[in-house]
């Protein structure tokens, strides 16, 4: 089964070709081919990811990395002289989405489209115009191939993410928990078996993600900010500094599943307020808001796996590219729970991208909705700015 699947969640854009070879969860994936245009430059002015902004570059984007793909894979498609009856039904699909009707029009009638059997397309959770972009591309392509689309959830994507190892999707004992830290989403995920999720633990405010953005931005550091955090606080590790300020550490004493971060993202701000920051002060801030934020993750973590027995731990979501997180989960769980199998996403994989959305499309491909009905899937998102909102004070 050849997956053609399509990201546009937020601020980038991911088309890929990617072929399943066998049953979920025990199939072998090839990845075919893989397009993937991250618009940080577009958005890194605003320090945040501006919805419309995401939506028109999507559009602007999005046939051209088809072609990128669709060539990596090596599925030239024929090209096909499309009816006016076709042409004005792919302007009606893509009215919102400015020149990609006519470009996708070009494309198919001047190169075709690749021979694919299903499309998977994330419909939720992300930025609500920019998730459009990504399904009404994808019923498109369905009107115009007759495949089926599977809608994609991106949070379950983060998950197959990090199980997918050299071709195949990691084995997974049962209870699982997934840990999804993104820019969006913190969330305690419990899974009694494939296919069941139970939210069980989530952020009453900000997600973590948006703490490490929110904390460079007040660091003076660009969009987005995980990394450089990240950056930093391993530079105050080598130099080894003192710490800069005491932080709290919230909920930690807590034993419900919760989180919350926007407390942590205040503390630092009146640490540093008035200050003139040199650059080793700026590490050292960095490094104690990483440190807390690992020390909170791991405690809410070992809460859950011995409240509900948990036999694998999947970490996730773009956060989970960060090495400090990553080092002290493997230390902690390693040391403390040998018989546990802790995951994470191989680090191409952590950010967003559409080889997880091929991923789901296969794990649901038998609730693929037909050509015929794929123009009734609905985008669930958000309208609302995710992340810092452009324009608006970082603290109301
Ligand atoms: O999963 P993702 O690509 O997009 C969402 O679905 O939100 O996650 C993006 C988030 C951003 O907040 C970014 O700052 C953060 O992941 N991030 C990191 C690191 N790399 C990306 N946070 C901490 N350390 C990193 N190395
Ligand atoms: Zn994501």
């Amino acid at each position: 089964m050849k997956i053609l699947s399509i990201e546009t969640s937020c601020d980038e854009t991911a088309i890929s070709i990617v072929e399943a070879t066998g049953d979920f969860p025990n199939a072998e994936y090839m990845i075919l081919g893989n397009s993937l245009r991250s618009q940080i430059n577009l958005h890194r002015e605003y320090g945040g990811v501006f919805p419309n902004l995401a939506k028109r570059d999507h559009a602007a984007i999005i046939t051209t990395l088809l072609k990128l793909t669709t060539t990596e894979a090596n599925l030239p498609g024929k090209p096909r002289t499309l009816s006016d009856a076709e042409k004005l039904n792919l302007a009606e699909l893509l009215q919102r989405e400015h020149d990609l009707a006519q470009e996708l029009i070009n494309y198919v009638e001047g190169e075709g489209l690749p021979d694919i059997d299903i499309i998977s397309v994330t419909t939720g959770p992300g930025l609500e115009p920019a998730l459009w972009v990504g399904l009404n591309f994808a019923k498109a392509l369905s009107f115009l191939t007759k495949v089926p689309v599977v809608p994609a959830n991106h949070m379950e994507g983060h998950i197959f993410a990090s199980l997918f190892k050299s071709n195949h999707l990691a084995p997974v004992s049962f209870p699982a928990m997934a840990l999804l830290i993104s820019g969006g989403h913190t969330e305690l995920i419990l899974m009694p078996s494939w296919h069941q999720y139970e939210k069980v633990g989530q952020t009453r405010d900000d997600a973590v993600g948006e703490a490490f953005d929110k904390v460079a931005r007040l660091l003076g550091l660009p969009y987005p900010g995980g990394p450089e955090i990240n950056r930093l606080a391993n530079e105050a590790r080598t130099l080894n500094l003192p710490e800069f300020t005491k932080l709290p550490h919230p909920m930690l004493d807590s034993d419900n599943l919760d989180f919350s971060f926007s407390g942590l993202k205040t503390a630092v701000r009146y640490a540093i307020e008035g200050k003139e920051l040199s650059a080793t002060d700026k590490q050292a801030i960095a490094r104690d808001f990483e440190d807390v934020v690992t020390e909170v993750l791991l405690h809410k973590a070992e809460l859950a796996i011995n409240k509900y027995g948990v036999k694998t731990i999947i970490l996730g979501g773009g956060v989970s590219a960060n090495q400090n997180i990553r080092d002290n989960f493997a230390d902690f769980f390693n040391r403390e729970y040998p018989e546990l199998t802790l995951y994470f996403p191989d680090p191409n994989l952590s950010t967003d991208n559409s080889i997880m959305i091929a991923f789901v499309g296969h794990a649901h491909a038998g609730q693929a909705v037909p050509e015929d009905q794929a123009i009734n899937l609905r985008a669930e998102g958000n309208k609302a700015h995710r992340r810092i909102a452009p324009g608006t004070p970082l603290f109301q």
